[in-house]
């Protein structure tokens, strides 16, 4: 299919791009590069700098199947002091997109949205049915574009899936490249404590030590970058499939790693100490988030297949080959 990847410069948009060219799609990458790197567009896409409320030009002239929808702000705790900036890039800008979408007639979108859209879960795992009440305005912009693609599936014809993404990590390792995380502010717990293990930090906080779980810090539920680029690729079939309608599916491994255990795989996978100390809660964490994935395998077929030191291991080997100057922050 010809696509156009929004955010393909970014750490998960960069790596689905190169699954998606490794599979034979003709791919377009439409990045503003506010937070992505140039570098990291895969050779064989071609690439637009602008942003997505001004994607009616490429939209024009490409003549798209299909859009995978990546571009957003993504950092909580910014979007709880900055709401304007999500609710401006976010949710006017997927507008904008979708706005220009339908009058060029591309009705099949594939959508990053986000566990942060059910809040507090009130069971464990969650399944999709769950209700959602997001607790920060990223989860609720996020939320608010999954109800416009609803919108959009009745009235338009849009064909879309939203993929609702647990805690992603990990790197895409190829004899011909790397693509993994580079923020630069990083806040997710695997990078930073490898920041640890490579001596770049002098040691991690454990963010909340006496939640209800075994060993008292949070539990999550990792996957890796490389399963989800699996899901996308299914999603885009999903909308061959399907000439209209709004699938939405979790992507988690339904299982979870606290804090803790995340460390120990640090410790066992880069055999370095990796200091931590014991520190607050972070205001808003949930003790445990976990995934049901049983609508993501009924309906795409798809089944998470690496374990969390995997994705330690390959997000290790994407931060030791990278320049000392990219590795703080
Ligand atoms: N944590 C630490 N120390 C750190 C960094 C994180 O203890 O230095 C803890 C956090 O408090 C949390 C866990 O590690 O308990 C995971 O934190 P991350 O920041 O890696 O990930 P989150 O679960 O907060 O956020 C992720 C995505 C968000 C998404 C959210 C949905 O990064 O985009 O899941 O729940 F919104």
């Amino acid at each position: 299919m010809r696509v156009l990847v929004t955010g393909g410069a970014g750490y998960i948009g960069s790596v689905v791009t190169a699954e998606l060219l490794g599979a034979g799609h003709q791919v377009t990458v439409l990045d503003d590069l506010s937070t992505g790197h140039a570098d990291a567009v895969p050779e064989g896409a071609e690439f637009v700098r602008t942003s997505i409320t001004e994607a009616h030009d490429v939209l024009a002239a490409g003549r798209f199947d299909a859009v995978l929808h990546f571009a957003a702000k993504s950092l909580v705790a910014e979007s709880v002091v900055k709401p304007e900036l999500y609710w401006q890039n976010n949710v006017v800008g997927s507008f904008a997109l979708l706005e220009s979408m339908r009058r060029h007639g591309v009705r099949k979108m594939v959508f990053s949205s986000t566990a942060a859209t059910y809040g507090e879960p009130e069971t464990t795992p969650i399944p999709e049915s769950s209700p959602t009440r997001p607790t920060n305005p990223y989860g609720a912009g996020k939320l608010a574009i999954d109800e416009m693609l609803t919108s959009y599936a009745v009235a338009h014809g849009l064909a879309a899936v939203s993929l609702r993404y647990f805690n992603v990590a990990g790197a895409r390792i190829t004899p011909d490249g790397m693509l993994g995380e580079r923020h630069a502010t990083e806040t997710h717990l695997i990078p930073i404590a490898l920041q640890v293990a490579a001596g770049l930090r002098p040691q991690l906080q454990v963010n909340g030590v006496h939640y209800p779980t075994p060993d008292g810090s949070c539990v999550r539920d990792y996957i890796h970058v490389l399963d989800l680029a699996d899901a996308h690729l299914r999603a885009i079939e999903w909308t061959r499939e399907h000439s209209e309608g709004h699938l939405i599916c979790n992507l988690g491994s339904g299982g979870g790693s606290s804090v803790r255990e995340v460390i120990d795989s640090v410790r066992r996978v880069t055999g370095k100490p990796t200091p931590a100390v014991d520190a607050p809660n972070r205001p808003g964490d949930p003790a445990v988030l976990i995934a049901s994935n049983a609508k993501a395998a009924a309906e795409l077929g798809w089944r998470p297949t690496r374990g969390l030191d995997e994705m330690v291991a390959d997000a290790w080997t994407f931060l030791q080959t990278r320049q000392p100057s990219e590795s703080a922050g």
